[in-house]
């Protein structure tokens, strides 16, 4: 049994998102379109550097640092979502992530809000978790999933309200907000990651939302949030904090321990100064002119160097390192790796668009295949009958065509 030397918590019994020497290099042409691929210069772009964090079940983190620092791509690449070259690691419970593991497991919440305006919040989620939840489940549970998540994320009073637009009025963009990230907890997934829930939401909703946050991650779940200009109160509520610049970490750690960690590297923090906002700026790359820029490239890679060297990071990569080593952990539902034939029918289910629970496939199957029996049956019967070829084709496509039409209703009903 292991024990974190950062928060004192034993980790066996949580759940961990592990980051192993994490790097995602992409690759940039540069100059005008016009000049087409064989005049551009072509450029690799390291937009992560190797990283290694732990994400525990239970706690909230928070991912900083200025624009450009890598936060998204730190997040993209998490969820399978990067478009580039990405090596090392990323481990849930030591299982290599993939994206069935992602889809099983976690949850994404982009910045953007797309919704419909005409309806109200909980039509909405309760459309959502039609679309999303397996399509076994009944309308009983699909209304208890909507109202435990209505009630998590404190958006009891706007349920039956409109949701509205630029034109319509409907909830206030902190309740919009809350919206999207309940619509990701239908699923009631295990990690939740989520890019700058809080930029563009006044001090006081963005606190609100972040506590709603905390909660949930206090309920067993993994939190991890990139964050623009927190307030003070924001930092309070975080367990972690990371700060990124240039694609690497120049603290991940936990937030209590942060202003104690900067002070003894050389960066003491005022009484009355937001150590968020001071931290970020010491993390930040001053482009003003060239003198700038140097010195605060030497910052960072100095802060970058220490950090890398430190108890804390190395003590981290070791534990990953053992666990993964290990293996993955009993009652795994991924631990258990699928025969290459099972792979490509899953695949070859999933590229239907279907996705189904495997009750509902084996349905959707039956009924294809009664179909083309029927059809075979239907032909050769009308064959007999009449004794125009065109007209027994017509008739059979009638009756192919009622057919599907009951079987379609039939797949839509049970
Ligand atoms: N696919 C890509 N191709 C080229 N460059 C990319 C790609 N993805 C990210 N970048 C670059 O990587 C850097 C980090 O981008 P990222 O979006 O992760 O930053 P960020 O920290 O989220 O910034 P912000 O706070 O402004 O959202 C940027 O310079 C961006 O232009
Ligand atoms: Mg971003």
């Amino acid at each position: 049994m292991a024990v974190n030397g950062i928060s004192g918590k034993i980790e066996d019994a949580t759940n961990h998102l592990d980051v192993l020497n994490l790097k995602y290099v992409v690759r940039d042409w540069v100059g005008p379109w016009w000049k087409g691929a064989c005049f551009r210069k072509l450029r690799h772009k390291c937009i992560i550097n190797d990283v290694t964090l732990r994400l525990m079940s239970g706690e909230i983190t928070g991912i900083l640092g200025n624009s450009e620092s890598g936060k998204t791509s730190l997040l993209d690449v998490i969820t399978c979502r990067a478009s580039g070259k990405v090596t090392g690691d990323v481990i849930y419970n030591g299982t290599r992530c993939t994206n069935n593991v992602i889809q099983n497991h976690a949850t994404y919440v982009m910045q953007a809000d797309r919704f419909l305006p005409n309806l109200t919040v909980r039509e909405t989620l309760i459309y959502s978790a039609k679309l999303r939840l397996p399509g076994c489940s009944t309308s009983e549970e699909i209304e208890k999933r909507v109202t435990d998540v209505v009630l998590a994320m404190g958006l009891k009073d706007v349920a039956d309200t409109r949701i509205g637009g630029s034109i319509i009025r409907g909830i206030s963009g902190g309740e919009r907000r809350r919206v999207t990230i309940a619509i990701q907890l239908l699923k009631d997934p295990d990690i939740i990651l989520l890019d700058e829930p809080t930029s563009g939401l006044d001090s006081y909703t963005a606190r609100h939302l972040v506590s709603n946050l905390r909660d949930l991650a206090r309920r067993g779940k993994i939190v991890m949030l990139s964050l623009h200009q927190p307030s003070s109160d924001i930092y309070s509520l975080l367990d972690r904090i990371g700060i990124m610049s240039k694609g690497e970490f120049v603290y991940f750690g936990c937030a209590k321990g942060m202003v104690q960690y900067f002070t003894e590297v050389g960066y003491p923090c005022d009484k009355y100064t937001n150590p968020l906002d001071r931290y970020v700026d010491v993390a930040s790359m001053d482009r003003r002119d060239k003198d700038s820029e140097i010195q605060s490239l030497i910052r960072v890679e100095r802060l970058v160097k220490i950090l890398k060297t430190s108890r804390l990071q190395l003590g981290t990569f070791r534990r990953i390192s053992d666990d993964f080593r290990r293996g993955p952990r009993a009652g795994n539902r991924e631990a258990v790796e699928r025969p290459g034939s099972a792979r490509v029918l899953v695949t070859v289910i999933r590229s239907t668009g279907l996705h189904p629970g495997q009750l509902q496939f084996i349905r959707f199957t039956a009924v294809v295949f009664l179909n083309c029996l029927w059809s075979e049956l239907h032909t050769a019967a009308f064959h007999g009958i009449f004794l125009s070829a065109n007209l027994a084709q017509a008739v059979t496509g009638l009756c192919l065509s009622s057919y599907s039409l009951v079987a379609t209703g039939f797949l839509k009903h049970f």
